[in-house]
């Protein structure tokens, strides 16, 4: 091998070392024609060559640089780079390969003024480019060891990996699917997995007793900063285990992943969904800020004031916001909180002496504003926003405002907060047809203790469904399965599922659990999501090799693409005329 050490691992250590290094220019100076300087980089980082004479090397030619190692002269030293202590001196530089210009600058020089502002859509055409940049590997390198300690993880706590099919069929799992033709059986397709669900139920069936797969996903459904087509989860189940245990297995396994990406373990609290949503007013709260959603129905429950003669009466209180929201952004606010759904927004300013300025201030009786200002704990100079109506649609308007106005940018480094959230409710509203809808999938199990609810109450019914959050994302969600006939045939009767359409859409997993089906449980966490978290980014796809961009388009292989005439004809497909 050419390379004896890493640009980005010389050290003072080193000096007098006759070393070789090998990687791309990423910057060449001349100084005259007697003397020139080549940083070269390689993934570890860059160190400065220093050539007696000139080179003809440009940007990202690829080069193999000997030289021996200095300590830099008096006065040269760069203490924004690791290796800026030393220099490589009396080069000689191989070109190993010549480079067309880079289609945007990498400057990604520590110290060196940040990296350039580049267009996404270049980045990605581009992205064997954006990769050598040092964000990109180190990203990919946080992956690479979140996938590792997980795998070894689970491993350890008597997890087997066993692969799934990518050819599969429908599932109940409520995204649209990527459908595959079967060339054999024209007119018949499979779909590629949601995820390993079901798959995965089998497999308990099987007597695997513990499985867990670093598992590849597709859902056709709208992209976001947290959702690509294709995902990885941590995907496991395991049988003879109750909710604590699947907790504890995941727990242990995400706090591992965790710990060796950050240095630190983290601790994972646990609230129910009700608790959540009443405190936080969404499913997946942030917990690395305060300003939570407080009760003030008892305050108001005899008021004069209309607008609060509401079933909930709740309010946050936004610490020293007071004088920063002037008139407009006060309007912004209410204007947002109308979007949200809520019927108006009234909002209350506490003056030096507690007095609260407010346009319906005159409204409210001197007891109300008393009550309201203790109630929220409020100081001078503290902006409080309060939303009377339902209790559903104040919790979600407040937790909505919350995060708008209290969510830490990306940059600021807060402590990450994790989060599990369990009784989930069982069903989330009525479809059209009246029916409840399921909220995880129709294979959860129902809180034992509202059982008896399933046909009297069924949105009343919690269930054995739990969720991972991660500092306000989701980051992973599973349940107890049922694996009891009768339970099931209840679960889908409440779901308006007749036994016909059960046996036409999972009549393979209904047939199995009749041959001796464990009690069992699982939990998928989002792989992308928990790397992107962990690596400080607010998008999953800075933290994926090649991803798609918003609108599901990889602009590096064109993909989506056409497919010629023959194939389609082998495939038994006809495509319709592109709609206007
Ligand atoms: P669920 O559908 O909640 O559960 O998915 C689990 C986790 O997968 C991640 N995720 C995604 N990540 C990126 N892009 C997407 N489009 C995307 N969709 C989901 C999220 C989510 O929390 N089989 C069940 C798990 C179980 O019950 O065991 C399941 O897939 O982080
Ligand atoms: P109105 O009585 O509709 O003129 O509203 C008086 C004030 O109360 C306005 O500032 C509204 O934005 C606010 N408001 C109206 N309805 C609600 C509500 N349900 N919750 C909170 N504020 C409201």
């Amino acid at each position: 091998m050419k390379r004896t050490h890493y640009s980005g691992e010389l050290r003072l250590e080193h000096v007098d070392a006759e070393v070789t290094v090998c990687g791309w220019v990423a910057r060449r100076r001349e100084h005259g024609e007697h003397l020139a300087f080549v940083d070269v980089r390689d993934h570890t980082g860059l160190v400065q060559c220093v050539v007696d004479g000139s080179v003809d090397v440009r940007a990202e030619y690829v080069v193999a640089v000997t030289g021996t190692v200095r300590r830099r002269p008096e006065g040269t030293d760069n203490p924004a780079l690791p290796t800026g202590e030393v220099e490589l001196a009396h080069c000689q530089v191989e070109i190993l390969n010549v480079a067309e210009p880079p289609p945007f600058p990498l400057a990604d020089r520590p110290g060196g003024g940040g990296e350039a502002d580049v267009d996404e859509i270049v980045r990605l055409r581009h992205r064997y480019v954006d990769l050598r940049r040092e964000r990109m590997q180190r990203n990919l390198r946080i992956r690479a060891t979140v996938n590792r300690v997980l795998r070894a993880s689970m491993d350890e706590q008597g997890f087997v990996e066993v692969e799934t099919p990518m050819l599969w069929t429908p599932t109940p799992e409520g995204a649209r699917e990527f459908v595959v033709p079967a060339r054999r059986q024209p007119g018949n397709f499979y779909v590629l997995p949601q995820s390993p669900q079901l798959a995965k139920q089998l497999l308990m069936v099987g007597g695997v007793d513990r499985y867990f797969q670093i598992a590849r996903c597709l859902r056709d459904e709208d992209l976001r900063a947290d959702r690509q087509y294709e995902f990885m989860q941590l995907d496991l189940e395991a049988s003879f285990v109750d909710q604590d245990d699947v907790l504890g297995f995941v727990g242990e396994a995400v706090a591992a992943a965790t710990e060796a990406v950050t240095g630190q373990r983290p601790s994972i609290g646990t609230m129910t969904w009700a608790e959540a949503r009443d405190r936080f007013g969404t499913d997946k709260p942030d917990l690395r800020f305060a300003m939570e959603l407080v009760e003030l129905t008892p305050v108001f429950a005899a008021t004069e004031f209309n607008a609060f003669k509401a079933p909930c009466v709740k309010g946050i209180r936004v610490p020293g916001a007071a004088a920063a929201h002037g008139r407009g952004r006060l309007d912004a606010l209410t204007d947002r909180a109308k979007a949200l759904g809520a019927k108006g927004l009234v909002w209350l300013k506490v003056g030096a002496s507690g007095q609260l300025e407010s346009p319906v201030a005159k409204f409210l009786s001197e007891t109300e504003q008393a009550g309201v200002v203790a109630a929220l704990d409020a100081d001078a100079g503290d902006l409080l926003l309060v939303v009377a109506d339902e209790h559903p649609l104040v919790c979600s308007v407040l937790g909505a405002l919350r995060l708008d106005l209290g969510r830490p940018a990306g940059a600021e480094k807060a402590p990450h907060q994790f989060l599990w959230v369990t009784e989930f409710p069982m069903f989330e509203g009525l479809d059209d047809d009246g029916n409840p809808v399921a909220a995880h999938h129709p294979f959860t199990m129902p809180h034992p203790d509202d059982l008896d609810l399933l046909e009297s109450d069924p949105l009343a019914v919690r269930s054995q469904a739990y969720d991972l959050v991660l500092d306000g994302w989701e980051l992973g969600s599973g349940s107890i399965r049922i694996h009891r006939s009768d339970i099931q045939a209840r679960v889908f009767s409440a779901l308006g599922i007749s036994d016909d359409d059960a046996a036409a859409r999972f009549g393979f997993l209904l047939g199995a659990f009749r041959y001796g089906a464990p009690p069992h449980g699982g939990f998928a966490v989002g792989l992308d999501r928990l790397v992107a978290l962990l690596a400080g980014e607010d998008n999953i796809r800075e933290v994926i090799a090649f991803p798609k961009t918003q609108s599901g388009i990889d602009p590096l292989t064109g993909a989506p693409g056409t497919v010629d005439a023959r194939q389609l004809d082998e495939l038994g497909i006809r495509t319709l005329p592109k709609k206007a």
